[in-house]
């Protein structure tokens, strides 16, 4: 077990477990740890700062306005979080205005900032009527004759965490003091991010280098890039983190022993500070793998036993250990299936040996039959999750909750919304995004995900009427859940920039931003992003978010048209390969043939999918004329001479896209290459590249995709633009 000591440059305190707390000095600029020399930011690494860089304010007036409050920071508790809370203020304080910070344990004479919880503000007589929601926080103005206070009071400690980011944030965005005032709160109940980093350092499906968290084998021990990553996530109010991969191989099956668990606190205390929980993914079978048990049958006293056992280990190590989350029954994952046992089984019985410790079992629905044959027509990976879930609603326990991906099939750049949201009445539900951009770009294209996650949100499942969206299931208002919240898969890997791709910070900040409070709009959302991490310069603005907004359909026009999805190489998912999966046994077809293309899944017809939805919505996908165009081919087989709303025949649609999409991305270039000198010249130069290879597979998309159909048709472009007999 790794310890890190004082010679290490790094100082050890007992932390929020029973672990060890470090105070690191982060690159990103701030020592957890207050009162002590504030760590400089260096400017020049704007890559890694991504949105907390932080640029001194240069405006005099606001400066002197600020200055008056900023100098005192007044603040009773000195737990852990709160701590954290203050080293942000007093580190922001310092690079923003150039003030020397003086904190205080009582109160200070004159003009200052308390931050604490409610409790404390109470207790300190300050008067607040207003009731803040859990995790929620105020940022108030106090009236006082011939002084200056501030006041930011949390609900909790992750309230009074939020509540400093939001101020900084505030400061950033080039408000002034006098307008600075806020009450917020996040929707969802848990913000997760969840990593599918392996211990050998490989992710899945990662696309910004190797993990930050393993290297050969062993968690690492340097944590200066952890602590900053966890600063990262706080600062959009990402509150779990789940740090390895659902595919659970066999060094991470041994997570949950005291082999790896000294190592993993040391993790979880760093996350602890900035409130963020840990969870593990575990493997359904380790009780068989590691346990010496004959069997992993969620029904039998032995593994029960097992499982509690393992679990009081755990919390033995992590105080605030968030839980388990698992891949069951899944793409050749073992679960409760080989015992003749269902999900709730399985799940039930995790959940139990979690429950005296407070901690919640999240069990992935992405379940479906992986070994199908394609020349049997009705079956439809579309309808597994639902067929596999329905069935059990009610059944799971209540610290049991389900984590749905997106849509149905697997993050694709189009996809209906999952039934499943509009089906479970009596399950906690979570939904599952994917930030890493396995089908939409793989960091090397500029796509901008928060769009797409807002469609899904915004969408009307009719569970309990109009106005029954998919954001209110998954805050729980809508079915009264104990749980619920919103899943991001990682795109973050151990290159400079954290993303890859410098603009795909974007959608790390956005995930958690739309976490918080989907009502934002994908523009709010960018806006901040761009504001925070380029400043506000109206061409740089401008040009940045126009690049990010018009991202995704840019992509979709490139890639595979009106909701088919695939089309991309298997195996590693990126480039065009029409037909990479229509034989296959994954069942993830578009079925063209030399008069159409596409599923249907009409329950007339087809495969009877749109019956998961409820009523309208199964009538809008059951008939063409009402289906929304850009799903068409996900619901219905369609003659390519069938004429779209736009009056295009289908073939000529699919050929004009892919020639608009391309000149799209050579557009993009133009719009970047116009910033050149007004953003720093590492982050203009690594963007330029990462468009330049978007545009050479844009390309290659459009003369394979368009090829391809002129092949099966024979039917021509009407504009006779360049495709490959
Ligand atoms: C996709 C992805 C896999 C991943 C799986 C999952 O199929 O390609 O790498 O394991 O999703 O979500 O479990």
């Amino acid at each position: 077990m790794y310890v890190p000591s004082v010679d290490d440059g790094l100082a050890v305190k007992a932390g929020c477990g029973f672990g060890w707390q470090i105070y690191g000095k982060g690159n990103l600029g701030n020592p957890i740890k207050i009162n002590r020399g504030v760590q400089k930011i260096n400017n020049k690494n704007s890559l890694y700062n991504c949105w907390l860089g932080l640029k001194r304010i240069r405006d005099e007036d606001l400066r002197q306005k600020y200055k008056k409050y900023c100098k005192n920071i007044f603040y009773k508790s000195n737990d852990t979080i709160i701590l954290t809370a203050i080293g942000e203020l007093e580190s922001a304080i310092n690079r923003l205005f150039d003030v020397e910070v003086k904190t205080y344990a009582e109160h200070p004479g004159g003009s200052y900032i308390f931050v604490g919880t409610l409790e404390d503000a109470l207790g300190e007589g300050y008067k607040i009527n207003i009731e803040l929601e859990p995790e929620g926080f105020l940022i108030q103005h106090l009236v006082q004759t011939g002084r200056n206070t501030l006041l930011i009071v949390g609900e909790n400690n992750n309230g009074v965490l939020y509540g400093v980011f939001d101020f900084i944030k505030s400061i950033c965005c080039g408000k002034n003091m006098d307008e600075i005032g806020n009450v917020d709160f996040p929707r969802n109940q848990l913000r997760l991010i969840n990593h599918w980093d392996n211990i050998n350092g490989n992710i899945e499906r990662g696309y910004a280098g190797q993990s930050i968290f393993y290297k050969d084998n062993q968690v690492v021990k340097d944590m200066v890039r952890i602590k900053d990553y966890a600063r990262l996530l706080s600062s959009v109010g990402i509150n779990g983190i789940v740090i390895n991969n659902v595919n659970v191989h066999k060094y991470e099956t041994k997570f949950i022993t005291e082999e790896y668990l000294p190592d993993i606190a040391i993790l979880a205390d760093i996350f602890c500070a900035y409130g963020i929980k840990t969870y593990l993914s575990v493997n359904f079978a380790a009780p068989i793998e590691i346990g010496k048990l004959p069997t992993a049958d969620p029904l039998d006293p032995q593994v029960k036993k097992w499982w509690s056992k393992v679990t009081e280990t755990i919390y033995s190590y992590i105080e605030d250990f968030g839980g388990f989350i698992i891949k069951a029954d899944s793409e050749f994952r073992p679960g409760p299936f080989t015992y003749g046992r269902n999900h709730a089984d399985g799940a039930n019985m995790l959940a139990e040996a979690l429950k005296p410790y407070g901690g919640i079992l999240i069990w992935r629905c992405f379940v479906y039959d992986c070994m199908v044959d394609w020349r049997d027509r009705s079956v439809d990976r579309a309808r597994a999750a639902y067929d596999n879930f329905k069935p059990l609603d009610g059944r799971f326990a209540d610290n049991v909750i389900l984590q749905v991906k997106n849509g149905p099939m697997d993050f694709q750049i189009r996809e209906p919304v999952s039934p499943l949201f509009g089906a479970m009445e009596k399950t906690n539900l979570m939904m599952e995004f994917q930030i890493t951009q396995e089908y939409t770009g793989q960091q090397k294209h500029l796509c901008y995900l928060v769009p797409m996650w807002k469609e899904t949100l915004d969408f009307d499942t009719y569970a309990k009427g109009e106005g029954s969206y998919v954001s209110k299931v998954v805050d729980g208002s809508l079915f009264n859940n104990k749980y619920s919240g919103i899943a991001g898969v990682s795109n973050v890997g151990d290159s400079k920039c954290w993303t890859g791709h410098p603009l795909a910070q974007a959608n790390l900040y956005g995930f958690g931003r739309l976490s918080w409070n989907p009502e934002m709009t994908s523009e709010e959302i960018a806006r901040e992003w761009v504001l925070l991490t380029f400043g506000s310069k109206g061409k740089v603005m401008n040009t940045i978010m126009s690049m990010l907004m018009d991202s995704r359909d840019i992509y979709e026009n490139y890639t595979s048209p009106l909701g088919i999805g695939w089309m991309v190489n298997p195996g590693h998912h990126y480039g065009p390969s029409v037909d990479g999966y229509e034989y296959s046994h994954w069942g993830t077809y578009h079925y063209a043939d030399f008069k159409g293309i596409g599923v249907d899944r009409t329950v007339a017809t087809g495969t009877g999918y749109t019956e998961q939805y409820r009523e309208p919505v199964s009538s809008m996908y059951e008939n063409i004329e009402d289906c929304p165009e850009e799903l068409l081919l996900f619901f219905h087989h369609v003659p390519y001479i069938y004429r779209l709303k736009s009056g295009k025949t289908l073939i000529q649609h699919i050929y004009d896209t892919h020639f608009g999409g391309v000149e799209q991305v050579a557009q993009t270039i133009e719009r970047w290459t116009d910033l050149l000198g007004e953003i720093p010249q590492e982050i203009y130069d690594l963007v330029l590249s990462k468009l330049e290879i978007q545009l050479k597979d844009a390309k290659e998309w459009r003369d394979v995709v368009n090829t391809y159909f002129y092949r099966k048709t024979g039917i021509k472009d009407t504009h006779g633009r360049k495709i490959f007999e």
